[in-house]
């Protein structure tokens, strides 16, 4: 879905992503390979991000928004929130959440901000009713801030991703399902 820019703060703007911010989006992601993303630096490829941008834009159940400092003639993105919705007809209201603020941008909000922002457009369009991911089960910011917005543990995959070190992680499945209208 496409979806319009909000501006938070003089210095902060959400919108949707567009092809152009694939590079800028892949450096976030090759910086958060080490610190929660699943990917490796070296498999973050800015073409597949430009793809799954537009795949997003063009799909109803899908959505991918940047956070960015305006800056005079173009913005600098300095976070990313994908909600990729699933292709097949029974799957079709359940979509896959992925995000990552650059370094040196975390623990001030930005990240709340694009949750904020992407489950109140989620919510609102009616495509979507439950939105799941997988974070680190070491992952205690991602799991604090997933948490405090109404996402649940559903369950754990046991030794799933493999460090460095050849030691093992668990993955922590999170969900939340979209609220239902109160009464009255
Ligand atoms: C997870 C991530 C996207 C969060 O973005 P962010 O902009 O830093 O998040 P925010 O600043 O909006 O919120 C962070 C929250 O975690 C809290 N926090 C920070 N460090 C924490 C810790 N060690 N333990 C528990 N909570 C912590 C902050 O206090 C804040 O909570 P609050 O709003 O209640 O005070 C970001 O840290 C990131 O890109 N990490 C690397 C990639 C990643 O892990 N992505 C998620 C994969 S599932």
């Amino acid at each position: 879905m496409q979806v319009e820019q909000r501006r938070l703060r003089d210095d902060l703007v959400i919108r949707g992503a567009v092809r152009e911010d694939a590079h800028a989006i892949a450096r976030i992601l090759k910086e958060g390979a080490d610190d929660g993303l699943v990917s490796r630096v070296d498999e973050v490829d800015p073409g597949a991000v430009s793809r799954q941008i537009e795949f997003a834009r063009a799909m109803s159940n899908s959505l991918y928004v940047v956070a960015a400092v305006p800056v005079p003639e173009d913005d600098e993105v300095i976070g990313l929130l994908l909600l990729e919705g699933q292709p097949l007809m029974r799957l079709h209201d359940v979509a896959r959440l992925t995000m990552a603020v650059a370094r040196e941008h975390r623990n001030k909000g930005i990240g709340r901000a694009m949750m904020r922002y992407a489950l109140e457009v989620a919510d609102r369009s009616g495509q979507i009713r439950k939105i799941e991911l997988l974070t680190r089960a070491n992952n205690a910011t991602a799991v604090h801030l997933y948490s405090s917005l109404g996402f649940a543990e559903e369950g754990r995959l046991r030794a799933r991703l493999r460090l460095d070190d050849g030691s093992y992680l668990d993955d922590v499945c999170m969900a939340r399902f979209k609220p239902e209208p109160s009464a009255g």
